[in-house]
This record gives C-alpha cells, sequence and structure tokens, in this order.
C-alpha cells in the first residue's frame, strides 16, 4: 500500500515522478504528492488529498523545475486522507522531505521525544518523525542519516528522502516492504515497483532487508545499515510500457480481463516437455523430497485465497495429498501442526502482501519448505520461500485481480501434475492428456471472451440490486466466492458466495421474491445436486442466472438466464467461470457509474496487517 517513487537525472523531474505515481496509483489513492528540487537548491512539495488527477489539477502550469524529485500515492493508515496528512513530509526548517509506505510503530516514542526538543508537527502521520530526525541528525551526509535513523525505527517503512543540500542524491531505504531500483542511462531511479520506471529502464535491481540506497546520475550504491556496501544483481523486465497501459481500454481492469488467454499460454510456455511431461526445477525439490512430502498447505489472502481453493481440488484428486487452505491472516496467528515434510504454498500476485509474507516466514520457523506461486519476481514473498514459481501474467494494474487469478490457478494446476508425475500418483499418460486439455485452455478462455456482450447486458439488470448470492460445488464453490468478493469490491453490492450444498442451512432464507442468484454450473458429476439446488432458490422466487456448458439443456428449464461457457474436463472448469464473473461485476460497476480500477477503500498490495 501506498507508492513511492524517487528520480535523480537529467529529465524534468516532475514529468517522471508524475508518469511512475500513474502507474503506481493501484497501491494507493486517499492523496498525492511530489518534491522536486532544482539545481540551484529549491525544494518544492506539492500534494493534494484525494486521486492523483487533484494533484495533477492543482499544479497544473506551476513552475516546478528540478532534475531531482520524490513522489508518493497514499493508502491512509496514520491520519484521515487530508491535504496535510498527504506525503511529503518536511521538517521545520522545509529543507527535508521524506515520503514513506508503511507504519512507524514507535512514532508516538520519536513525535515525543521531537516535541520536547522543539520540532513543531504538522501532520497526523507517522511519517513526520523522519523528516523532523533528517533535520536533526544531518551532518553533511544524508545516506548516513538515513541509516542511523533507520536503526531507531520500529515496524515496516520504505522510505525516500531527499534534502535542500543534496541536488545529486535521492536515498531510499527498506524494511519488510517492496523497494526497486531503476537502473538507467545517466539517471537512475527507485520505486514500489517496476512499473514506476519502466517507461525509461529496464534494467533493475532489488533491494533487500535493511538495505539503504544512494540513487544519483552517476549510479546506485547500496549499503546495509552498518554502511557496508553490498553488491547486488540485476535484472531485465521482459515486458514493457504498453504492457502496462491501458492500450485503449476505458480501465485496466477491462484489458486484463482480455488478456488472459496471452496469460494463460505464457505461464504454460517453456515448462511443457517434448515428451508431453512437465518440467518444474523452478519448485528447487529433488524428487525424493516430492515423494516425502506428506501434506499441502496452501496460504494466500483475497482473490489469491479463491486461486489456493481450486489447487486444494487438483492436488489432492491428482497428487493424492492432503491439502488445507488457509486465510494467510489467520494461518500466521494459530500454531499450524507443519514439520518439514509439509509444503507451504504461497499464492500472492504481487508477492507482498504482509499477511502472506508473515505467513510464510511463519511456515519456515516450522522448517515447512515453502513454494512461492507469484506474478512478481524478486518481490518479498519470493524472495524469502524456499522456491518461486512465477505466474507470468504481467503487470496487473486494475486493484480487482483477474488475469493473475487466472494464472495463478493454472500454476496449481501444473504443480497438482507435477507433484503426481512425481509421486506416481497418475501415470504418464494421463498426465499427458490433462496438460493436453490445459493447452487448450487459452482459445476456449477467448470463446468465453467472445461471447460476453449479453453479460453486459444482463449486468445493466443487475444494476439497481442491492443483494446477490453466488452457488456453486466442488471447483465451483471458489468460484462463487470469487464472483461474490469481486461484485461487492467493485460494485458496492452486497454478494455472498456459498456451496449450493450449504444454503438450506442458512443462506436460504435471504430469498426474495425476485433475488437474483448466479450458479456456476458448469457439466459435472455434481451437476444434478447442484440443479436441485437451483430449484430450491428458485422455488423461493429467486431469479435465477446459471452459468452453463454448451449443449446442457438439463438446466434450462430452472433459468432465468443463461450463460454459456464451452465444454471442458470438470476439474478445469473454473478457468472458464470465472471470466463471465469478471465481466459482470466490471460492467455492473460501469454502469453504477462507479471506478472499476480504484474502487473505494481498497488497494492492490496489501502491505499492513
Ligand atoms: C488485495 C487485492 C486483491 C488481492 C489480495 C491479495 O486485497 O485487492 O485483488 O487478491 O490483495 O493480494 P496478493 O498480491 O497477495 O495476491
Amino acid at each position: 500500500m501506498c507508492g513511492i517513487v524517487g528520480y535523480v537525472g537529467g529529465q524534468d523531474a516532475l514529468e517522471v515522478v508524475l508518469g511512475g505515481l500513474r502507474r503506481l496509483e493501484y497501491r494507493g489513492y486517499d492523496s498525492a504528492g511530489v518534491a522536486v528540487l532544482s539545481a540551484d537548491g529549491v525544494l518544492t512539495v506539492e500534494r493534494k488529498a484525494g486521486k492523483l488527477a487533484n494533484l495533477e489539477k492543482q499544479i497544473a502550469g506551476l513552475p516546478l523545475p528540478g532534475t531531482l524529485g520524490i513522489g508518493h500515492t497514499r493508502w491512509a493508515t496514520h491520519g484521515p486522507p487530508t491535504d496535510h496528512n498527504a506525503h511529503p513530509h518536511l521538517d521545520c526548517s522545509g529543507a527535508v522531505a521524506v515520503v514513506h509506505n508503511g507504519t512507524i510503530e514507535n512514532f508516538e516514542v520519536l513525535v515525543a521525544g521531537l516535541e520536547l526538543r522543539g520540532h513543531e508537527r504538522r501532520s497526523d502521520t507517522d511519517t513526520e518523525v523522519v523528516a523532523h530526525l533528517v533535520e536533526e541528525r544531518y551532518a553533511g551526509d544524508l545516506a548516513a542519516t538515513v541509516r542511523s535513523i533507520c536503526r531507531d525505527l520500529e515496524g515496516s517503512f520504505v522510505l525516500v528522502v531527499a534534502h535542500r543540500d543534496e541536488p545529486d542524491l535521492v536515498v531510499a531505504a527498506r524494511r519488510n516492504l517492496p523497494l526497486v531500483i531503476g537502473l538507467g542511462e545517466g539517471e537512475n531511479f527507485v520505486g514500489s515497483d517496476v512499473t514506476a520506471f519502466i517507461a525509461h529502464t529496464r534494467e533493475a535491481r532489488a533491494v533487500e532487508q535493511d538495505q539503504v540506497v544512494e540513487v544519483r546520475r552517476s549510479g546506485v550504491t547500496v549499503t546495509d545499515l552498518a554502511g557496508t556496501v553490498v553488491e547486488g544483481e540485476s535484472y531485465h523486465v521482459d515486458w514493457d510500457t504498453a504492457a502496462a497501459e491501458k492500450g485503449g481500454h476505458e480501465f485496466f481492469m477491462l484489458k486484463e480481463i482480455e488478456e488472459q488467454p496471452a496469460a494463460i499460454r505464457e505461464t504454460l510456455g517453456g515448462r511443457l516437455q517434448e515428451d508431453g511431461l512437465l518440467h518444474l526445477d523452478e519448485l528447487s525439490m529433488s524428487d525424493q523430497d516430492i515423494r516425502d512430502i506428506e501434506q499441502v498447505v496452501i496460504i494466500a489472502c483475497g482473490s489469491s485465497y479463491h486461486s489456493g481453493l481450486v489447487g486444494k481440488y487438483a492436488l489432492e484428486r491428482w497428487a493424492r495429498l492432503p491439502v488445507q487452505v488457509e486465510m494467510a491472516s489467520e494461518f500466521r496467528y494459530r500454531d499450524p501442526v507443519i514439520g518439514r515434510s509439509t509444503l507451504v504454498i504461497a499464492v500472492s500476485q504481487s508477492g507482498e502482501t504482509a499477511d502472506t509474507l508473515e505467513a510464510v516466514r511463519h511456515a519456515r520457523s516450522l522448517r515447512a519448505k515453502v513454494l512461492a506461486v507469484t506474478n512478481t519476481i524478486g518481490s518479498t514473498i519470493s524472495r524469502e520461500s524456499d522456491a518461486a514459481l512465477y505466474t507470468r501474467g504481467g503487470p496487473e494494474v486494475a486493484v480487482a485481480s483477474t488475469k493473475a487469478v487466472m494464472t495463478q490457478m493454472i500454476a496449481m494446476y501444473l504443480v497438482g501434475l507435477y507433484l503426481a508425475q512425481v509421486r506416481g500418483t497418475r501415470d504418464p499418460d494421463e498426465v499427458r492428456a490433462h496438460l493436453a486439455d490445459l493447452r487448450e485452455v487459452p482459445d476456449l478462455v477467448q470463446e468465453v471472451l467472445d461471447r460476453m456482450g449479453s453479460v453486459r447486458t444482463l449486468a445493466q439488470s443487475l444494476a439497481t440490486e442491492d443483494r446477490v448470492l453466488f452457488l456453486g460445488r466442488h471447483v465451483g464453490y471458489p468460484m462463487a466466492l470469487e464472483g461474490a468478493l469481486k461484485l461487492k469490491e467493485l460494485a458496492y453490492i452486497s454478494a455472498e458466495g456459498f456451496p449450493a450444498g450449504e444454503i438450506k442451512h442458512g443462506p436460504i432464507a435471504l430469498i426474495e421474491q425476485g433475488t437474483p442468484v448466479i450458479v456456476i454450473a458448469p457439466r459435472h458429476a455434481l451437476q444434478a445436486k447442484l440443479i436441485n439446488n437451483v430449484q430450491e432458490v428458485r422455488a423461493r422466487g429467486a431469479r435465477t442466472i446459471v452459468i452453463a456448458t454448451d449443449g446442457d439443456e438439463s438446466v434450462t428449464p430452472y433459468a432465468d438466464t443463461v450463460i454459456r461457457i464451452p465444454d471442458t474436463k470438470s476439474l478445469l472448469t473454473p478457468l472458464l467461470t470465472i471470466v463471465p464473473l469478471q465481466v459482470l461485476s466490471a460492467a455492473v460497476a460501469m454502469a453504477r457509474g462507479l471506478d472499476v480500477d480504484q474502487p473505494r477503500n481498497l488497494a492492490k498490495s496489501v502491505t499492513v496487517e
């Protein structure tokens, strides 16, 4: 949460920083701000509550010259989202500007000391203490000052600091939260992720825990908190600006939904061998390690949790392993019975979600082997896990996850098949057949996408509803949860997903005349039972909207509306049923006039507990 960017180079810093903030806005949009330092030492700060557009309006036409800049988009934690709480924060003299992502847990103690020593606090934030501490401790070496302050801070932070007396230096520091360096020619960058600088360079370097970065035009130096220089490897980002832009779509989410066939091909690419079997060296596990696994625990948050649930069905069916799926925020505070023979799979698009990261640390402290399934190379979760399987979905900007979830599900199927292949729980021909089915999925998803006109029409009729229920069974159940989550987060409609067999134990009481019930009912062994459930809700007045397989007429008598998907193996149906649910939620939000990419109160990467 919160996006940060820092720049030193030859270009107009304001333009570079604003460009970065536009791409980072998915991380928070409660307020935005920039600080620009001119060559002759004039430090100017502009900040504004609300979305970045408000700031852009405020500074339009203002002269803000400078080739060094820092910027911030905020997801409020300490203090309401007002102008005066917007970053950057300044010290008393106006010489120091600081932006911050995270939470400084001991800030009250630090504030008390600063007030005693005569500093005047101008915001409700924890961040401001850093500016005052720099003011107190700065003696000509900004990096040394930041290192000394970091040693006194508790909590999680990425800090980016500029000082009036250092027109060629931005200092950044990180603990627990993401920070990436962008390496350019005669210019260098820092950002919360590579999208902050992707328009300028595709060479990046990850910053590790408790490191401080000195960014100058001529180069970048990374040290630990003691000041010892740390060498590190850079990497090349294999996608470009176009991937991080809307490409003619009204919202990023719509573009990301459309990108799913290509994203799935990327996830599968290079992982299928010539003999039709799987090749997953990335798991960094020997065949013996894989045979020694006794249980699997999948941990994740939000939509990634739903991908994890789908993974459970696949791993149990194919690899014959007991699988639990748990919300990371719960797992991290329990005493789970896991150990060396447990494979923990942490599913996280961003690789930075605080609860998932802490759950990974918890699992590793209990000696479990942790595999990260993530979209973000070099992310904290991928680095702190024993191995990482990258989903290769490309940048996802919309807060509501679509192609990332899709590629996570593909990754979970691959893990399930690989474990089955190595453990011998499925014979090679069966594994080959399932992989062949997966290879067809991109085309099938495209087919679903091509039919979405009727779903958009349906959305118009749901836009005035205040409650929608989603039902599914087996792998349809996680999709019922995902459909409900999408609708509530995007359209602010009260929506709940249930296993269809459970409704008679309570949820059916919610059904009134006309209550919309969306049923995920592709052709499946449990379909007859699901149809009973559809009849049950219909008999009580529900308006039933059923997602059904082409040619399957068994549901039509009980459906007010049918959404068709092509046929596929029943275990793989979430890859198709999810698509109309995504399109529907976005279309309902649009019909209600809402911002599909930036729903209220949410952020894409949740780096607070
Ligand atoms: C936030 C996002 C969700 C996402 C969840 C987990 O809540 O809004 O879209 O599913 O975080 O994020 P992760 O990056 O760990 O997958």
